[in-house]
């Protein structure tokens, strides 16, 4: 058996640039016909949707800022349309709002929880709506449909000054459990990646030159991770190899949450 996601429609958010746009990427080439939703980034999503299209894929760019109910059933809308149905969400998108405690604003603490994990929700419940309603797709998988919450190794590790993203990606953790105990009887598997250290422009600050020295003594593995690293496991949680994959994070991250500080004996 194969990591192939033929005859299949993937919806993933947040998917101009960053792990978004690996995970459309490689999907494309596995045989998956790709939404590619941005929220801002037009040009961005568009060249994800040439290169699919360039290496023999099908793929559709769709504008949705995925922290808005209207917006998100429109682009299950589209997809479904465009596609004729849905079988995987990568609930993908995500951003950072950095700030001290005592500085951080409501606003701040507001956009990161809607997008981060409010997003994460109605992306999810449009795509089990979906799920249920088109019924078992003639030739899909043995699955109903398949959900990937993109997570973060911050649902376990603290994360001082920005509080707003570590609170989101631990509400990620429990709303992608709670979510794959409640469909899994359906045939609806629910799982999450939890990426580490990662070059993407989100952190683009923190892994490139003297910060990426200083982030590598957190990562065991000695390397600071790529888009395809995500991207691979991302395939892998989608496809039939992991048909019995239900309610799982997996950790792409080198490492960082082994506690590597207790290398040299604490
Ligand atoms: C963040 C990155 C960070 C990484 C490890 C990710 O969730 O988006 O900025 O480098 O966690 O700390």
């Amino acid at each position: 058996m194969e990591c192939r996601l033929d005859g299949q429609v993937a919806v993933v958010t947040g998917a101009s640039s960053g792990l978004g746009r690996a995970v459309a990427l490689l999907y494309g080439q596995s045989g998956a016909a790709v939404v590619v939703n941005y929220h801002r980034d037009a040009e961005g999503a568009a060249e994800v949707v040439r290169q699919i299209g360039q290496a023999g894929g099908r793929a559709l760019a769709v504008q949705a800022d995925v922290a808005e109910e209207a917006a998100v059933e429109a682009l299950f809308d589209a997809a479904a349309r465009h596609f004729g149905g849905i079988d995987i969400l990568v609930a993908n998108s995500g951003l950072q709002q950095d700030a001290p405690v005592a500085k951080m604003t409501l606003e701040q603490w507001r956009r990161v929880i809607d997008v981060n994990l409010t997003g994460q929700f109605l992306c999810a419940r449009a795509a089990i709506r979906r799920f249920r309603a088109q019924g078992r797709r003639p030739g899909a998988a043995p699955s109903l449909g398949k959900i990937l919450c993109m997570s973060s190794v911050h649902e376990v590790i603290p994360w001082a000054g920005r509080v707003n993203y570590a609170a989101s990606k631990g509400g990620v953790a429990l709303l992608m459990r709670s979510l794959a105990q409640e469909v899994a009887a359906e045939g609806i598997r629910v799982n999450a990646i939890a990426p580490g250290a990662i070059r993407t422009p989100i952190n683009a600050e923190n892994t490139e030159g003297e910060a990426g020295e200083k982030l590598l003594s957190l990562i065991p593995y000695g390397r600071i991770g790529t888009p395809e690293d995500v991207a691979r496991a991302a395939l892998f949680l989608a496809s039939d190899m992991a048909d019995y994959v239900v309610g799982a994070t997996l950790f792409v991250d080198g490492g960082m949450t082994l506690y590597p500080a207790f290398r040299d004996n604490g």
